[in-house]
């Protein structure tokens, strides 16, 4: 026998019953981005390099890394996206939506790729839905994402959830924090891990989120970003978070979360979930403000501000096992003897046209196995068909929770389970 084929490291398959909990996540955060006037966005998995070289900056972990990149056969450098605010800007100005529109929010649901170290919740091949708003600089925009976000996890029955908000401010607030950091860190230059030692001088913000024990030790003494804020950034930060207080989402703020790509001003958040599942992975959600990086991708000033969830992490945060979020068919027809079958599946064919979900057996089995299969697919009815009840033009429609057992003329049958389906 030759050797099996496995999922490349880090990707993997979601299978069923689990597909049913990623259907009713994705679900849920479709109706409610809707509602508040977001919609859908679809770019290419595959990007030109330098839109995130550009976009995410060239000093972070993504970019140094973690990308996918490739030469296609015409040698041009493409990359796997790792993430998709830089195709959302990009695509945001191909098409000068600025044009058209004052404001404009859309939503994606899709894969991301990053070489990452595979661990419970982190992924090489793991998927996002996200949302960016373009063309609103009030701070009332960014509170209303992390509210809207807030309320997704919260209606799924996801508990414990923790809020975090902090602002990384302007460019220049951002300098003389970098200067104050760079200070700081300089004495103790010999206790950070080779690749902090660097980012001292290509990027010290990035010293803030490094993983390695040692260095978040020693950043727990760090100066607050939030110290060199000018006026603006304040201001800014403050409204962000009376508003937060107006629409009751409870937040802390931690002037260390920095977030680990650079195209943020002002705001940023994340929001982090308590379920073990999690493993060490429990950021759940990651965003902010963004206005800079649409000019600096060759577009016109324009304010942004956005987050992305994790759907492997948001799946393993969700309560209840799988199965729960399986619904079965409505009806199973269950036939007994040769002719019955026959009808049956032609009958099947004419019901699942006419919109109802119907399972038939296909294979030759006796009536007592086919009823164990409907209640193993969590079929509501059990429409029993043999060659007598043919004969007569009925068949028996069996209540699987009820137990309880009609006969139906088999031209009423279509209209016995619509009405049903919908009682
Ligand atoms: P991010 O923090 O890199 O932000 O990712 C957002 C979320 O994606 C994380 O909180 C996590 O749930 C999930 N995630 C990230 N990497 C992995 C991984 N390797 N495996 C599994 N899940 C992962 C962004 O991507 C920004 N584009 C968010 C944003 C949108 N900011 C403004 N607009």
């Amino acid at each position: 026998m030759s050797s099996i084929i496995k999922s490349p490291r880090g990707m993997n398959d979601v299978l069923p019953p689990d597909s049913a909990k990623w259907l009713y996540f994705e679900n849920a955060c479709r109706s409610l981005f809707e509602r508040f006037g977001y919609l859908e966005v679809r770019t290419p998995v595959v990007e030109a390099t330098e839109l995130f070289a550009r976009g995410i900056g060239e000093a972070t972990d993504i970019v140094e890394k973690e990308m996918y990149t490739f030469p296609d056969r015409k040698e041009r450098s493409l990359t796997m996206r790792p993430e998709m605010t830089a195709g959302c800007a990009r695509a945001y100005i191909e098409h000068a939506i600025y044009k058209r529109e004052p404001v404009t929010r859309w939503f994606y649901t899709g894969p991301m790729f990053r070489y990452e170290r595979m661990q419970t919740g982190r992924y090489r091949q793991f998927y996002q839905v996200g949302v960016e708003a373009f063309g609103a600089a009030e701070p009332s925009v960014d509170a209303e994402q992390i509210a809207m976000c807030y309320a997704l996890y919260s209606q799924l029955g996801v508990a414990d959830l923790d809020v975090v908000v902090n602002s990384v401010g302007t460019g220049d607030d951002r300098q003389r924090y970098r200067e104050a950091l760079v200070t700081f860190l300089a004495p103790h230059r010999e206790e950070l891990c080779e690749d902090c030692r660097r980012r001292v001088d290509t990027n010290p913000l990035r010293v803030l989120d490094c993983k390695v024990p040692s260095c978040k030790l020693l950043v727990v003494d760090a100066p607050s970003i939030l110290e060199s804020l000018g006026e603006t950034s304040r201001a800014h930060f403050d409204a962000v978070r009376r508003h937060l207080d107006g629409f009751e989402i409870p937040h802390r703020v931690d002037p260390r979360v920095v977030r680990g790509l650079d195209y943020y001003t002002a705001t940023v958040f994340e929001i982090l979930g308590a379920s073990d599942n999690l493993g060490s992975q429990s950021t759940l959600v990651g965003g902010g403000r963004y206005d800079n990086l649409l000019e600096r991708l060759g577009g016109p000033a324009t304010p942004a501000v956005g987050f992305a969830l994790g759907i492997e992490r948001a799946i393993l945060s969700l309560p209840g096992a799988p199965e729960e979020y399986l619904h079965g068919p409505l009806a199973y027809l269950a036939a007994h003897g040769a002719a019955a079958r026959e009808r049956a599946l032609a009958i099947a064919q004419r019901l699942r046209v006419a919109g109802l979900r119907i399972e038939v057996e296909h294979r030759d089995v006796g009536l007592k196995a086919q009823f164990k299969r409907a209640d193993k697919l969590g079929a509501r009815y059990v429409v029993t068909l043999g060659d007598d009840e043919l004969a007569a033009g009925e068949v028996k429609i069996r209540d699987m929770n009820r137990r309880q057992e009609t006969a139906v003329k088999l031209r009423d049958l279509e209209g016995a389970l619509k009405q049903r389906a919908h009682g």
